[in-house]
């Protein structure tokens, strides 16, 4: 784990944690893990950009009109819930949570995520959220755009063969067909596109812990957080 620790003695466990990272650096199972620890709410935001680019190709707008996109990120707002410990995902009355991974939406998130409009009505629902406290909440800007006053923020990387090979796994055990150059191919467009888009691109906030997790398993990387938590 990098440097930093932005916590000082004897200070109370963070309320707020946000954890950023590119494509499959392993952001959303840490922070379902670290969050079922805490006893906290996860909210993968990049569900909720997902979720608004389902309901684009739903509605057939093309993914290059900023305004129409802009309009359908103002107007159908994203609800985030819990049913039997999974999070399930709402938009404009429908539960998309099984809709959002296919190699349609995945084709188009990144053009719809890198619209200000889109971006400026989704944080403001992130920070609505956030605003109970008690939460670990993941993306690619919650902690420098989002909640820059987040108490613990988390970087977490991991090589683009890694995470390949993760996306790979997850994709092949949701039953989808798939070429592993593939899936690299689009891991690296999707990051390229994230990074360096002009609104909130992907980098991890001054004051963030980076943590590579190549070597590390998913239960390693949750209790080196919560041994970095409880230090204090
Ligand atoms: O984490 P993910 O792969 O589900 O994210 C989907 C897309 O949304 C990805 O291209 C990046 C974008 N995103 C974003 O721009 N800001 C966030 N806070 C979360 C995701």
């Amino acid at each position: 784990m990098s440097t930093g620790c932005l916590r000082g003695e004897g200070l109370p466990a963070p309320t707020v944690i946000s954890i950023d990272g590119p494509v499959a650096a392993g952001k959303t199972a840490v922070g379902r893990l670290l969050s079922r620890r805490l006893g906290y709410r996860l909210i993968d935001t990049g569900s909720m950009y997902r979720a608004v680019a389902w309901l684009a190709l739903e509605r057939r707008i093309d993914p290059s009109d900023e305004d129409a996109l802009k309009r359908l990120a103002e107007l159908t707002p994203v609800d985030i819930t819990q049913r039997d410990g999974r999070e399930v995902v709402i938009i404009a009355g429908e539960d998309v949570s099984d809709r959002l991974r296919t190699p349609e939406v995945e084709q188009v998130v990144s053009l719809v995520a890198r619209v200000p409009g889109v971006r400026k009505a989704l944080v403001e629902q992130q920070r609505r959220i956030a605003a109970g406290g008690r939460i670990v909440m993941v993306g690619r800007d919650i902690g420098t755009v989002v909640l820059p006053d987040a108490g613990l923020k988390l970087f977490l990387l991991a090589s683009p063969g890694e995470r390949a090979r993760r996306r790979y796994l997850e994709l092949e055990q949701s039953g989808q067909q798939v070429n592993q150059q593939k899936v690299l191919d689009d891991l690296l467009a999707r990051d390229k596109l994230d990074s360096e888009r002009a609104d909130s691109p992907l980098r991890p906030a001054e004051d963030a812990l980076k943590l590579d997790t190549d070597d590390l398993s998913l239960e390693r990387v949750v209790a080196r957080i919560l041994a970095l938590i409880r230090e204090d």
